[in-house]
């Protein structure tokens, strides 16, 4: 399906973005391997998120889905075969759903065969099948993709991994396979990613222990059921941030955003690029930090921004390189080259998406170099979303500043993290 948006006047008003993509598959993962009834309140109920549930499904979790809440009766530490005639789970676009449960699927004693959507066929497996094999689980690939099939072992080998990426998806699969191991698994990577998983095990009873950039997870006998309430996710929220910052005359609060350390680098880049935007009622709720977001159009300067941030601004690298475009200035992007292997290639969608509205994106092998036009309206033009979800909204935004009409090919990919992305949109466009 094709979206046609046009340049509006101004953004303002009060919104909530959907739930945590990330928090979400965690949630489901940790409360189906826990003993007894888990909760998990405000859960996202996007494509991605489902691959997630039906997989517990079949492997034995109970979820039952009431009033935007999940009600889990968890299978325990080690599942039931998927029951499916063979015995395949299917992870749709999902890496994550892809990656964390193959760390899970390692400490079985069944084999399971995972395949996926033609994106995620195409993305890198190897970076969880060269721990996972090391753990002593058996792991054939299509020469490094999907499908996997995956024999599992119980109890797995522990290990001290040194990954060269910084990436939640290896470290959670690892993180995972360690409950399952035969003493103290050690992961460490070069800049901290994500660290949700790591909070969530430590709620659901798992002795896990964070040193800089390492983890260390001992095995666990069992996993203890949890009350969560999933926060709204800041991955979402960074399109009407940008939708906020680069309208003339906006003003937006954007409600309930998880504001993890490891997940807010885009905010302090705008800070330094001169956004007005401030974070207020910070609280705790689950384990993770929480507020709300007020921004409002700025006039932006150029930052450059490198390796030692990306991991903690990766999902929104694409629409960080919209607002870029209108800022003052030259803005240097590098140390982004998992931007080739996401839902599509990132650097490759953006730099010819960004050409066809007439601003100038040139791209990198790890990154872009963005001549920002200090706030002069793009081009509307036909704009190809590659059927990845967060393309669609960067150019949906995009559109927002661009005169005559943008038309957005298969848009429909939103429904991935964001389903109601184009409801809550026209709701705050004037
Ligand atoms: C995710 C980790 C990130 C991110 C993805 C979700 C997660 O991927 O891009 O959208 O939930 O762990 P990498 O681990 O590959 O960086």
């Amino acid at each position: 399906m094709d979206i046609k948006l046009k340049k509006v006047n101004s953004i303002s008003g009060v919104v909530e973005v959907p739930a945590d993509k990330s928090i979400t598959h965690r949630a489901v993962m940790l409360s189906s391997l826990a003993e007894g009834d888990s909760i998990v309140r405000n859960y996202l109920p996007s494509d991605d998120c489902n691959r997630t549930i039906e997989a517990f499904r079949q492997m034995g979790a109970e979820i039952k889905i009431d009033n935007g809440n999940l009600y889990i009766k968890g299978a325990g530490l080690n599942l039931k075969k998927p029951q499916d005639g063979k015995y395949n789970i299917y992870a749709g676009n999902s890496g994550t759903t892809s990656r964390l449960i193959s760390g899970i699927l390692a400490g079985q004693d069944f084999e399971t065969i995972i395949t996926g959507d033609e994106s995620l066929s195409k993305r890198p497996m190897s970076r969880i099948i060269e721990p996972l094999s090391k753990m002593g689980t058996e792991i054939s690939s299509n020469d490094g993709l999907l499908p996997l099939a995956i024999k599992g072992k119980n109890p797995l080998k522990a290990m001290n991994y040194i990954c060269d990426k910084s990436t939640a998806q290896v470290k959670s699969a690892v993180l995972f396979a360690g409950l399952y191991a035969d003493g103290a698994t050690i992961y460490t990577e070069p800049e901290k990613s994500r660290d949700h998983s790591e909070r969530m095990l430590k709620a659901f009873g798992a002795d896990v222990r964070v040193n800089g950039n390492s983890v260390t997870i001992y095995p666990a006998q069992k996993l203890l059921p949890q009350d969560i309430t999933v926060p709204g996710d800041i991955s979402s929220a960074v399109f009407f941030i940008a939708a906020a910052l680069i309208v003339p005359g906006s003003s937006l609060t954007i409600k309930n955003v998880g504001v993890n350390p490891t997940r807010d680098g885009f905010i302090d880049v705008l800070k330094r690029m001169g956004a007005e935007i401030s974070l207020i009622n910070l609280r705790e709720i689950s384990n993770e930090p929480v507020c709300d977001i007020e921004v409002k159009y700025s006039k932006l300067k150029a930052a450059n921004i490198d390796a030692s941030i990306v991991p903690r601004m990766v999902d929104e690298i694409p629409v960080f390189v919209l607002i870029a475009t209108q800022a003052e200035g030259i803005t240097k992007i590098s140390g982004a080259g998992e931007l080739k292997v996401k839902e599509t290639d990132r650097i490759a969608a953006v730099a010819s998406q960004f050409k066809k509205l007439g601003a100038q994106v040139e791209a990198l092998d790890d990154g872009f170099i963005i001549s920002g036009n200090g706030g002069i309206p793009l081009n509307g033009n036909l704009l190809d979303s590659f059927e990845d979800h967060r393309i669609a909204m960067t150019l949906s935004i995009a559109s927002l500043i661009a005169g005559g009409e943008t038309i957005i090919k298969d848009s429909n990919c939103v429904s991935i993290s964001f389903p109601n992305f184009y409801e809550v949109l026209k709701n705050i466009c004037k």
